[in-house]
């Protein structure tokens, strides 16, 4: 059978500042990535999708692009990527970047260029510029805030125009109305498909096109990305476009390369327009990173997931941990239950129909570090908020690969963001061939997966209150979201695997089992 590899992959997400650090920098780099590799390979992993790692002041943790050509020194250079990028082929692991078009950095040689030219001038035609109203100077062209908090608007130094930044004011917005922008993303796309990579995670996939005349929003403006409904700068009809022009460009190259979209939208519905057959191969499904850990919710965004999905040709795309939410350990209550949960939830996800994408940490069990002092801190949101919401910086910190050293085998010197005391217990060293580790499931899990690839999926009686059973075509999975254990006899005899043993065929509370069929 010639199942397309992106159909049912199990992709792993590395954050590049955070995994490891080959050159004691404090900061992780693409020689850590490599030097990992055999880790991943053991993982039982299909593919790895890199967070930017391109030349960028880095006010956004590197999704401020100021050279989409060239890897940040703090990262390495092209070589590196190179060799990088050949190990993981030779382990066969493929690689996916990411690719931020919505926005570049206000460092980037044509936002610069544009600062250097007059009003009107073809250079500042790239980017959203606006005039500044003689009669209400300070009142920005439109009423939207940034993401990040505060107004999308800035002045430019000379207090002429001001342009836009949906994101930070080192962000400014691109004019996807520009033919110039077009063809300076689809020649970015070929340079690194010509290197070799397997395909592009689209950064705010649903934000390029803005609705002519930037019209204000209802309401106050406000952003959010996450649970975001349809506007003037979101999820445009218009975005198509572009995709239907990138599509061609990839399938130009061999070797079955995608396009995953981070696309926000109000409902499964409108993500599945960004998979139609000419469009994006992949969009997350972040509708159970917002569910809270119930039967009901769950079966309904799967449910919902699936039916359109298939409407569209395109498969199921799962993920419930990135590096812009709240790890699902923290999210299901922490501590021993919010582990117990977040193995069922993962466990269950291994067995939908589709893709499921794996935060970097999460088989290590890590949990969302909520104290990490202000001064520490890096994501722009803190600051632009005053601090009022805490950010993203929590689930970024530095993975522990060994008990001891002075970055728990981040690297050898300290790590750009503290871990917590308890981490050393949560290591890589602490968890390898250790029965009953978070990392040996998820090793587990990976593994009885892909000998048991779904093709479907048939919900069977549930066995309890806030419980659900249902049978993929390869093996019956059963997972409990509630307090007491439910009766699972009747759904099969052999365990292949359980996030929890059974307890006199009883499936504990917060876990899941596959049976054999
Ligand atoms: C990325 C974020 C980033 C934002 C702006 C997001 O969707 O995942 O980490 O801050 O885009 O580029």
């Amino acid at each position: 059978m010639s199942q397309q590899w992106w159909r049912d992959a199990v992709i792993y997400q590395v954050y590049p500042r955070s995994f490891a650090d080959a050159n004691g920098d404090g900061m992780g780099d693409l020689e850590g990535i490599r030097s990992r590799i055999p880790y991943l390979s053991k993982l039982g992993v299909d593919a790895i999708w890199l967070s930017p790692f391109y030349a960028s002041p880095q006010n956004d943790a590197g999704y401020d692009v100021s050279d989409y050509r060239a890897i940040d020194p703090r990262f390495g250079d092209l070589d590196d990527f190179d060799r990088m990028l050949a190990d993981a082929h030779e382990a066969g692991i493929r690689l996916i970047v990411d690719l931020v078009p919505n926005h570049s950095s206000s460092e980037h040689v044509w936002f610069k260029a544009a600062l250097a030219s007059a009003p009107g001038s073809p250079e500042r035609e790239r980017y959203h510029f606006r005039d500044v109203d003689p009669a209400a100077p300070d009142t920005p062209p439109n009423n939207w805030q940034s993401v990040f908090g505060g107004a999308a608007w800035t002045k430019t130094p000379d207090g002429r125009q001001w342009y836009l930044h949906l994101f930070d004011p080192s962000q400014p917005d691109l004019n996807w109305d520009n033919p110039e922008v077009h063809e300076e993303f689809k020649s970015v796309l070929r340079f690194w498909l010509d290197r070799g990579v397997d395909g592009f995670r689209i950064d705010v996939a649903h934000g390029m096109v803005k609705a002519e005349g930037l019209p204000d929003t209802g309401g106050d403006g406000s952003i959010e990305m996450i649970g975001t409904t349809q506007a003037p700068f979101f999820d445009q009809d218009g975005v198509h476009d572009i995709y239907r022009t990138w599509r061609p460009v990839i399938e130009e190259y061999e070797g079955d390369r995608i396009f995953v979209a981070e696309a926000w939208t109000d409902s499964a519905e409108r993500r599945a327009l960004y998979l139609r057959p000419d469009e994006l191969h992949q969009a997350f499904n972040f509708d159970l990173v917002l569910a809270p850990f119930q039967s009901a919710d769950f079966r309904k965004a799967i449910d919902s997931e699936v039916a359109n999905n298939a409407g569209v040709g395109a498969p199921c795309t799962w993920v419930l941990s990135n590096h812009d939410v709240q790890r699902h350990v923290t999210r299901y209550g922490g501590g021993v239950q919010g582990l117990a949960r977040a193995k069922a939830a993962t466990q269950l996800l291994l067995s939908l129909p589709g893709v499921v994408y794996v935060y970097q940490g999460e088989e290590l069990g890590l949990n969302e570090v909520l104290d990490l002092p202000a001064e520490v801190r890096e994501d722009p949101t803190f600051f632009r908020t005053n601090g009022e919401q805490i950010g993203r910086d929590g689930c970024r910190v530095p993975l522990p690969w060994a008990k001891e050293g002075p970055s728990l085998g981040f690297g050898s010197n300290g790590s750009w963001l503290p871990q917590p005391g308890d981490w050393p217990a949560k290591s890589v060293e602490a968890e390898d061939g250790v029965g009953g580790s978070t990392l040996e499931f998820y090793r587990q899990a990976i593994a009885v997966r892909k000998a048991h690839r779904a093709t479907g999926l048939t919900w069977l009686e549930d066995p309890g209150d806030n419980a659900f059973a249902f049978d993929n075509g390869a093996l019956v999975s059963v997972v409990n979201f509630s307090d007491a254990p439910v009766p699972v006899t009747g759904y099969g005899t052999e365990v292949l695997l359980a996030s929890a043993p059974l307890v006199d065929g009883n499936l504990p509370a917060g876990s899941t089992v596959w049976f054999k069929k």
